[in-house]
């Protein structure tokens, strides 16, 4: 059949008459709609009589679903010329025109692609979870593509992938593989994105999109999000507020190269194509085989950003973060306490300040292995994995024993996918080395990536962590830094170079996966370089992950107030360090709003500092179950004015704790008027009172005051910010 343009609209107006004396969602010669239903949301899809699978409704659901056929007929848009503008997941080198989902070899040479819709079977997995899978196939070809479609109902959530097979006599290249593919219908979008670097993570920027194509990207194999994440908002009509707009947050669930094309067509549709980057990555596809993608991950809400982030923190809490609904370990860290320098001795004092201070761990950071070329500093010994002799003669085991006395844990770093060259295992197995021949290497933080493409230094990985805990069965926390990119991408154990972006993460994720295996709960720390890897494909591994090495309190309410529209605050390694001129209180309540850790000299605090912060360890143990498991409202936004304001209320609105902060000094600055709460039961009462006050000040709130929820959320409640009070913890419940 040839798709010119009347042909095309002889077709939909036939599909349409048809489907109107056929039924919804079952087969019939005529329209099939495959309704993807959450809670609040519909993504509909429909196959026409030519079997063209099409997305004809995205967005907030309609009560009748029978009206969702009408859709398409309200739109006076100018003519689709392929038929395929909204296809389910746009095939090309046939009718197609626009940026494809799909792009492919056959075995034959032939470049075309048509997918036609055959059938698709709904299970459910759970009262809450549905597994879509809808089959498409090529009518002249043996080439055939299931889309997954995983939807959560409570949270209003989707994953969706693809598999790709064929059964043609020879092998497939597939040039383009992506996981999804949205069509989305508004009067204008507007997309809110992030870019950033090393300490300067999760710089959000907001523009209208313009016809064309707008790609957000990474292209540098490991340490993916260094300069741009994979999450986005794109909001409806117009810029979604924190309370109020249509808006739709995606990402991808992926830890390599990922690429989203936003491509704004010539009908006004916004079509979003997302999935790993196929930069240097044609994948070759035996016959018989079946190619995966991984999970794009989409939400959507009429009520703004807070709804929708509070959805994904509550999807991720429940389904995806490795133990989301457990607790975490507070912490000391000796990063910035001592760098590279340090011994056992100084270890064993450390120790003790943890007990001391009161967390519940001491975390040993860089610099505790290699011995031919001791660690001494980021220059040498990356990959030597043995205690080194002179810091630590009696190895791992005795600090272990140490904490063990002191009542605390222990818990140790390593970033095993790396290497420097200036190390025993770089000159044991320079092959296990990712370089091009004949090149010059290029180094990142002085040092290269290990080939985890190839199977034994996946073994030599996996080997690091287990070896670990099979030597210190109490080691009780790890933490997994990455901190170099893959420059001269180039396996010498894979025969097919274009194959090496997409080997390196499937070797990654079996490590991951051997370590849960054998250790499924222990609490790993997800950590590249600062956050330069926070994504969910990883965090069904981790149960955290490090935001920023940027730990100033003030830059950290920006960093951590973007993260949160993404990320549950449980998930959030914050910690106190020397960073920023504010002092310990407003360093500590910054570093309170997630996971809280400590990065200080302890045995240097001015007394009073230390009061604090045992006093505001207290604290944070009586008040974390609301930050870890808690709603997250955004209550005052650091960037459209002088107050920031968070709070964090629990499922029955009994209980809360509500962080305000000055992030102006400017002359005057103060929280002049009262802040709206949110997430309350406007029926009941409440009291509030101020936590974490610094040794010797008093609070200028009235703990024994009584307001009722309808109060806080109509008039609000002055945290009393002011240049004398910079930082403000309120902890609120209900009064009995
Ligand atoms: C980068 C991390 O982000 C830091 O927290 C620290 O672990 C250093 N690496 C150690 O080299």
């Amino acid at each position: 059949m040839k798709f010119n343009k009347i042909a095309i609209k002889g077709l939909i107006g036939a599909a349409v008459l048809l489907f109107v004396q056929g039924t919804l969602t079952q087969q019939s010669f005529a329209q099939t709609i495959i309704p993807v239903q959450t809670q609040n949301n519909a993504l509909v899809l429909e196959a026409n009589n030519e079997k063209d699978l099409s997305i004809i409704f995205f967005g907030k659901k309609l009560a009748d679903v029978n009206e969702y056929k009408l859709v398409s007929k309200a739109y006076k848009q100018s003519d689709d010329y392929t038929g395929l503008l909204n296809s389910v997941y746009t095939p090309s080198g046939s009718r197609n025109l626009v940026e494809p989902a799909i792009s492919v070899t056959h075995a034959d040479g032939n470049n075309s692609l048509d997918l036609r819709y055959v059938s698709h079977k709904e299970t459910k997995l759970s009262d809450d979870v549905s597994l879509l899978s809808v089959l498409l196939k090529d009518p002249v070809y043996n080439f055939e593509v299931t889309l997954y479609y995983k939807s959560y109902f409570k949270e209003d959530v989707v994953e969706q992938w693809s598999e790709i097979r064929h059964t043609e006599k020879g092998t497939v290249t597939l040039h383009k593989y992506a996981s999804a593919n949205l069509h989305l219908k508004a009067g204008s979008y507007w997309l809110n994105q992030y870019h950033g670097d090393w300490a300067r993570e999760m710089q959000p920027e907001e523009s209208k999109l313009t016809h064309g194509i707008k790609t957000l990207d990474s292209k540098l194999g490991t340490r993916a999000n260094l300069f741009q994440p994979s999450v986005f908002m794109i909001s409806l009509d117009k810029p979604a507020a924190e309370d109020e707009g249509n808006v739709l947050y995606g990402a991808l669930e992926y830890s390599g190269n990922f690429k989203i094309d936003l491509e704004l067509d010539y009908q006004n549709n916004l079509r979003i194509i997302a999935g790993i980057n196929n930069y240097a990555s044609a994948y070759t596809l035996k016959s018989g085989e079946t190619f995966t993608t991984p999970a794009f991950l989409y939400t959507f809400s009429d009520k703004g950003k807070g709804d929708a982030s509070r959805k994904l923190q509550r999807w991720a809490r429940e389904h995806k973060l490795l133990d989301g609904k457990g607790s975490r370990l507070t912490l000391l860290n000796n990063w910035e306490a001592t760098y590279f320098d340090f011994d056992e001795k100084k270890l064993a004092e450390l120790i003790r300040d943890t007990k001391k201070l009161g967390v519940d761990m001491f975390l040993l950071d860089d610099g505790w292995f290699a011995n031919k070329h001791p660690r001494n500093g980021d220059v040498a010994g990356l990959g030597d994995w043995q205690e080194n002799r002179t810091k630590l003669p009696n190895g791992i085991g005795s600090l272990i024993k140490e904490a063990d006395a002191n009542g605390v844990k222990f818990g140790i770093w390593i970033e095993p996918e790396m290497v420097n060259p200036k190390s025993e295992l770089y000159e044991k197995h320079p092959d296990w080395v990712l370089k091009q021949p004949g090149r010059n290497e290029y180094y990142f933080r002085n040092q290269l990536v290990l080939d985890l493409a190839n199977p034994k230094v996946q073994d030599f990985v996996y080997g690091v962590v287990d070896g670990l805990f099979t030597k210190n069965p109490k080691l009780a926390y790890i933490k997994w830094d990455c901190n170099a990119v893959i420059y001269n991408a180039h396996s010498s154990y894979l025969k097919n170079q274009s194959h090496f972006y997409i080997e390196y993460m499937r070797g990654l994720y079996k490590v991951l996966q051997r370590i849960r295996a054998k250790y499924p709960t222990v609490p790993m720390m997800l950590c590249s370089g600062g956050g330069g890897r926070v994504d969910y494909g990883a965090l069904q591994y981790f149960t955290e992950f490090w935001p920023s090495d940027n730990t100033d309190p003030l830059e950290r309410i920006f960093i951590q107030w973007e993260y949160s529209y993404f990320y549950p605050a449980i998930s959030s390694s914050n910690h106190v360090t020397d960073w920023g001129k504010q002092p310990i209180k407003f360093r500590t309540d910054v570093a309170m709003m997630g996971k809280l850790g400590f990065d200080i000299v302890v045995s240097k605090l001015p007394e009073n500092d230390l009061k604090f912060c045992q006093e505001a360890i207290k604290n944070y143990n009586s008040v974390k179950d609301v930050i870890w498991h808690g709603d997250q409202y955004r209550l005052l936004n650091p960037r459209d004015g002088s107050i920031a304001s968070m709070a964090y209320i629990n499922d029955k609105k009994t209980s809360g704790v509500i962080f305000n902060y000055l992030v102006n000094s400017r002359y005057g600055e103060s929280s002049k008027a009262p802040i709206k709460l949110k997430g309350l039961d406007p029926d009941k009462k409440y009291r509030i009172k101020e936590i974490n006050l610094y040794p010797e000040t008093k609070s200028t709130i009235n703990a024994n005051a009584v307001y009722s929820g309808d109060f806080l959320m109509n008039v609000g409640f002055n945290p009393d910010v002011n240049s004398g009070r910079t930082s403000v913890v309120l902890q609120l419940e209900e009064a009995n």
